[in-house]
C-alpha cells in the first residue's frame, strides 16, 4: 500500500471512532439528574427544558434556600452559578450544557463535580438572540482544585 492510501485508510478509521463516540452518547441510557433551583428562576426552568431534550431525567426541586445545598455539596463560592444539580455522584452547577454532563459521566474523572460560574450569555437556558459569552466549564474537587473541563468561544 502507499503512502497515500495508508493515510486514507487511517483517517478512514478515525472518522469512524469519532463517529462511534457520538453515537453512544446519542444513545446512552436515559439518567436521572435532580436539579435544586428557586422558584422565581426562570433560566434554570430553560435549563431543565435543555437537558429534557437531551434525553435527561429530571427531577425538579424547587427551594428558596438554594445556598444551603450549594454549601452541602461542595460548591465553591467564586463557582457558584443560580442552580445546582446532582447525576450519579456528581454535581453540577449553573448552566452546564448537557453534551458536557454526558462526557462527565462518560470520562467519569476524580471531581465533586463541574461548573459554568454566574450565568454567561449563549450557554443553555442563557440564549439571549444570537449573542453568545466566551465561557469554560470549570471541574471542582475535594482539594480545592479547578481545572478547565471545556470551553466555548463566544461571537
Ligand atoms: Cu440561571
Ligand atoms: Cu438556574
Amino acid at each position: 500500500m502507499n503512502k497515500v492510501k495508508m493515510l486514507l485508510v487511517f483517517l478512514l478509521l478515525a472518522f469512524n471512532l469519532v463517529g462511534q463516540a457520538e453515537e453512544q452518547l446519542k444513545t446512552m441510557e436515559p439518567v436521572v439528574i435532580e436539579v435544586y433551583r428557586s422558584p422565581s428562576c426562570g433560566c434554570c426552568s430553560k435549563w431543565l427544558g435543555h437537558l429534557k431534550e437531551n434525553q435527561f431525567i429530571v427531577k425538579d426541586h424547587v427551594t428558596d434556600d438554594v445556598k444551603t445545598i450549594k454549601d452541602k455539596y461542595g460548591v465553591p463560592e467564586k463557582l457558584e452559578s443560580c442552580h445546582t444539580a446532582l447525576v450519579n455522584g456528581y454535581v453540577i452547577e449553573g448552566h452546564v450544557p448537557a453534551s458536557d454532563i454526558k462526557k462527565l459521566l462518560k470520562l467519569k474523572p476524580a471531581v465533586i463535580g463541574i461548573s459554568v460560574p454566574g450565568m454567561p450569555v449563549g450557554t443553555p437556558g442563557m440564549d439571549m438572540g444570537g449573542r453568545k459569552d466566551a465561557y469554560k466549564v470549570i471541574s471542582f474537587d475535594k482539594d480545592k482544585q479547578n481545572k478547565v473541563f471545556s470551553r466555548y468561544e463566544g461571537n
